[in-house]
């Protein structure tokens, strides 16, 4: 898969994606001994049976031809805390992983450390979607951590979640 060149316009079409609010994710691994990856908005559950989930990423991304040939890979739910980590691991041009701590699991996959939620994942399937291209990603293992509250990513912000509306589901 070759990296395509960034269109540089569609302001209007990220400020208006931009006002649904997200959690955001890190995508990481280990490749040839040193973690690699990437932070990712776009995360969605997407099946039960079998258990999947997404992400899109970017076609002019240089970290995913690297991921997708690992594996696994571990899918960190940044906590409201992780606000550099986010920053670190989205920047071009240094080493991403400085100052964010982080483990490996068996498989390979890199967790960040103190994640409101993590998953061991396997590649599942891709499909083209105009500039991105929509990941699959089988689920092998996972936790959460519901007390240890995510970062919400809205309107180009870091946010934290305010609390309860008037109540939930159950
Ligand atoms: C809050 C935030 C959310 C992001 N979400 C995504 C995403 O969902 N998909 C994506 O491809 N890149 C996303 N990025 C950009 C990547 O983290 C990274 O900057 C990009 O992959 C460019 O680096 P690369 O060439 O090493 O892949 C996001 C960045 C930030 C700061």
């Amino acid at each position: 898969m070759e990296p395509r060149s960034c269109p540089s316009d569609g302001a209007e079409l990220r400020r208006v994606f931009g006002s649904f609010p997200s959690g955001v994710t890190a995508v990481c691994a280990v490749a040839d001994g040193v973690p690699v990856g990437m932070a990712a908005s776009s995360f969605t559950s997407v099946s039960v049976d079998p258990p999947l989930v997404s992400v899109c990423v970017q076609n002019c991304s240089t970290t995913w031809p690297r991921l997708r040939e690992l594996p696994r890979l571990g899918l960190s739910v940044l906590a409201e805390d992780h606000d550099q980590v986010c920053i670190s691991l989205s920047r071009k041009d240094s080493n991403r992983f400085a100052g964010v701590e982080w483990s490996e699991l068996p498989g390979g996959g890199v967790l960040v450390q103190g994640a409101s939620a993590w998953l061991d994942c396997s590649l599942y399937s891709e499909l083209p979607a105009g500039d991105h291209t929509i990941v699959v990603l089988e689920v092998c293992a996972l936790g959460a951590d519901l007390e240890r509250p995510p970062l919400v990513f809205h309107g180009s912000r870091f946010r934290r979640l305010a609390g309860l509306n008037s109540g939930g589901l159950e």
